[in-house]
């Protein structure tokens, strides 16, 4: 039985307008989100991972969305209108961005805070609002003696819980955690990414999109994996395929940059990637990655189509087969 598909990403394209030109930072990129599924979305800093979490959930100038659907429950929430969309944020579809740490105001309580967010959706905050609030800040094991504290006096970890328990106070289908645990100590990065799973297993949020740069932690809690590199899709696939059969060259390096379980991590040596991402204003046609690719050839000056190794498996890349599946490490 095929999962059921809530968000169908279609060739969207959002750039940065600015003054020299358009930052191509999400360039053509399809998939899908199913119902009930952690996707985890990965690649190197400056790959538009953020880029495409604010495109679906912010977009602020200079960010423009240029091109493409993303039908979220039979609904294009590119050309929603604002008033539309506001009436679905937070209630289907929830944003947990990058730095929301820093989103906590040092003057004002954790209760001020979540009163306001929630009177901004047009939801009263009102005694049960806080009922339920107090129910899930156990669920995520906080006492609700929190709501009376200031930022100051709350940890990094702690923190991170209130803003999940803002973020999925209403049931969302979806939430898109972007970075959430970078900013975390090991056992709170841990703790939050389980905490995800958690709300999902207990049918509070539906699906996730659960975008990092860090593989160790999706191979822990991702359904499949997505990786981008230079605002494309270059592979994606069921989480155990893409870790140990990689087909990819840039998931391929990736993957070999990956700590092996199990292997003190000083004993080991890291095949980092040498270089870094391109640089993506005004950019041409052509594979991202051949600038750092070892098996880049002239037919890699033309996009790669993105062709599916089976059905559940699709890749971009002109030279795959040829490639091999072989493990790596
Ligand atoms: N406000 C902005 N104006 C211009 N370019 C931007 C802006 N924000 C991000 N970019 C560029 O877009 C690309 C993708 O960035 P981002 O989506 O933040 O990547 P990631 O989240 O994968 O690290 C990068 O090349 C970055 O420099
Ligand atoms: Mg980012």
């Amino acid at each position: 039985m095929a999962a059921e598909v809530i968000l169908d990403v279609q060739e969207l394209r959002a750039y940065y307008r600015i003054l020299k030109g358009d930052v191509k930072a999400l360039d053509g990129v399809s998939f899908q989100v199913r119902r009930g599924e952690i996707l985890g979305i990965a690649g190197e800093s400056g790959c538009g991972k953020s880029t495409l979490a604010h495109t679906l959930m912010l977009r602020k100038p200079p960010l423009r969305h240029i091109d493409g659907k993303a039908i979220f429950l039979g609904q294009d929430i590119m050309t929603m209108s604002k008033e539309a969309f506001r009436q679905r944020r937070l209630r289907d579809i929830s944003i947990i961005p990058q730095y929301a740490l820093d989103a906590l105001s040092p003057t004002k309580k954790i209760r001020t805070f979540m009163s306001d967010i929630v009177r901004e959706h047009g939801i009263p905050a009102d005694k049960k609002f806080f009922e339920r609030v107090e129910e899930r800040l156990r669920f995520v094991n906080l006492s609700p003696d929190v709501l009376d504290r200031y930022p100051i006096e709350l940890s990094g970890g702690m923190k991170q819980r209130i803003i999940m328990v803002i973020s999925t106070i209403l049931n969302p289908e979806l939430v898109i955690a972007d970075e959430i645990t970078s900013a975390l100590d090991v056992s709170s990065q841990r703790f939050a990414a389980s905490l995800l799973v958690e709300l999902r297993d207990q049918g509070i949020i539906g699906s996730a999109m659960f975008i990092t740069h860090d593989l160790a932690i999706l191979y822990q809690i991702a359904d499949r994996l997505m990786i981008m590199y230079g605002g494309h899709i270059v592979e994606m696939g069921p989480i155990d395929e893409i870790v140990y059969r990689p087909r990819h060259p840039y998931t391929k390096a990736l993957i070999d940059s990956l700590p092996r379980v199990g292997v003190q991590y000083e004993e080991q040596k890291l095949e980092g990637i040498k270089g870094t991402p391109p640089e993506l204003l005004n950019i041409g046609p052509g594979c991202r990655f051949r600038f750092r690719c070892p098996y880049k050839t002239s037919k890699c000056e033309q996009t790669p189509i993105t062709e599916h190794i089976n059905p559940e498996h699709s890749i971009a890349c002109w030279h795959y087969t040829e490639i091999g599946s072989e493990s790596v490490g």
